[in-house]
């Protein structure tokens, strides 16, 4: 089975979409372990819940972001995976970090990219009044929140929206895509390429699928 090591910090809803997807033999593939920079993040609990391997690696036992992530490119390594998942993991990572995982990691972001790299997306979208908000799936490069996009959701933002409704709004379609995403690349379906994504060896558009 094609291997997959998911990397979080937080609650972990997104991983447990993952998990779900696995569980109903629709991921294509095999969560081998989740690893968290945050010791108490509730996903390291969820992971352990489906008997997968879970690792804690605070990042503040570590001087500096160049030896944080040189020992997260060891722990990941040691699982030999196919594919690196980002799913709420709250850091920014290195180039040599990036490079080494270049076109088999993903990230989740919680906004139609290009609009709203970055923190506080919700909040934003809102404070812009937007009609429409959403969330990305997209490979990971060096530029921050800025890879080539793979697939997104898209949902209308109504007046009773707040940024509390939006969130949970977003998550849900976070959930439902992001576990696509995952199963076509471990299916082989999808690429990096220095031009941007491809999906079947066609060049998907800027912004991905909608
Ligand atoms: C998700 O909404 C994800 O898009 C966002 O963090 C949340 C994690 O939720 N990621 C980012 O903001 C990355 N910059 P979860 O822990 O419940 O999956």
């Amino acid at each position: 089975a094609r291997r997959v090591v998911v990397l979080i910090s937080g609650s972990g809803s997104n991983l447990q979409a993952l998990i779900d997807a696995q569980t109903h033999d629709r991921l294509g593939g095999e969560i081998v372990a989740v690893i968290s920079n945050e010791h108490d993040a509730y996903g390291l609990k969820r992971a352990h819940e489906a008997g997968i391997e879970a690792v804690a690696l605070p990042h503040r036992e570590y001087d500096s972001r160049d030896a944080y992530d040189g020992a997260l490119i060891k722990v990941i390594e040691r699982h030999e995976p196919d594919l690196i998942v980002l799913a709420g993991f709250m850091r920014i990572l290195t180039p040599r970090f990036v490079q080494r995982f270049l076109g088999r990691m993903l990230n989740i972001h919680p906004s139609l990219l290009p609009a709203y790299q970055g923190l506080n997306t919700h909040t934003r979208a809102l404070a812009d009044g937007v009609a429409s908000h959403g969330c990305s799936v997209h490979f990971v490069t060096e530029e921050l929140d800025g890879g080539p996009v793979v697939l997104q959701a898209e949902l209308a933002v109504t007046e009773e929206d707040t940024a509390e409704t939006l969130k949970e709004k977003v998550h849900a379609r976070e959930h439902l895509i992001y576990p696509i995403a995952v199963q076509w690349f471990l299916q082989g379906r999808l690429q990096f390429s220095p031009e941007g994504a491809k999906m079947d060896g066609h060049l998907l558009p800027p912004h991905g699928m909608r």
